[in-house]
């Protein structure tokens, strides 16, 4: 496959087999993604491997805090409340896809709570990568962890596994934090789900989401 190909068929993995990712499968895939460029080469990227029964007890305690209908709190300001109408249109055609697909009334709670609690055991992969920073380095470390990030889905792509980035450990980062003793000084970015793709699972069969043509994002200056 070459880098073309597997950057048109990545896609996020929401169906995994029962087959473990061996601690030296996630070591080669790390290896690969720390070549990723980021400003002034500091690599700001961090990262917690969480399986086994640390993987169970961080799922039980995020689902906990669903049914608790706890509060959800970021290290950062991950979205605006208010965006601009584009950008809100793409994000509601995206949940639109996925409840359409799923057949899920969202303002349903009794439909909805199932695909939340989905989200919240990472899909049942075998693995969960939770990715950090230092807190207070600045915006610019988040352009460095997005390629390293997009390193990682390829490279697993090509090592036959599949990923899903998250929001999950995130969008409850006080119980990420606790739970896997991680100290304030880190921020909990985001999660990526992690395992090998179970093709016939219902969720990884869903329609491509739709990219916006070239013309609507770039401007040329000539
Ligand atoms: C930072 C980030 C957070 C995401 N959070 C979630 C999530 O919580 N649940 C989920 O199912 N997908 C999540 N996604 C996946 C996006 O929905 C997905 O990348 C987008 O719809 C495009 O689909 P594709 O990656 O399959 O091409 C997230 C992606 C990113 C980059």
């Amino acid at each position: 496959m070459n880098t073309i190909e597997a950057i048109k068929k990545r896609k996020c993995i929401r169906g995994f087999l029962e087959k473990p990712v061996s601690r030296k499968d996630i070591v080669r895939l790390l290896d690969i993604a720390r070549m990723a460029p980021s400003s002034h080469n500091m690599q700001p990227w961090e990262v917690a491997v969480v399986t086994g029964e640390a993987l169970e007890k961080l799922k039980n305690a995020l689902l906990d805090a669903l049914h608790n209908r706890a509060h959800r709190h970021f290290d950062y300001n991950y979205m605006a409340k208010e965006l601009p109408n584009h950008l809100k249109a793409n994000g509601d055609t995206c949940n639109q896809i996925v409840f359409e697909y799923r057949g899920i009334d969202p303002k349903n709670w009794s439909q909805l709570a199932p695909h939340l609690e989905e989200n919240l055991k990472f899909f049942d992969a075998p693995a969960e990568l939770v990715i950090m920073t230092e807190s207070g380095i600045g915006e610019g470390a988040f352009i460095d962890i997005g390629a390293f990030s997009q390193s990682l889905y390829l490279a697993a792509l090509d090592l036959g596994l599949g990923t899903c980035p998250q929001v999950s450990v995130s969008q409850y980062a006080d119980i990420t934090h606790s739970v896997l003793n991680i100290p304030e000084n880190k921020l909990i970015l985001f999660g990526i789900a992690l395992g090998y793709p179970d093709e016939s699972a219902f969720l990884n069969k869903m329609p491509r989401m739709p990219r916006m043509p070239v013309d609507k994002f770039t401007i040329f200056f000539e």
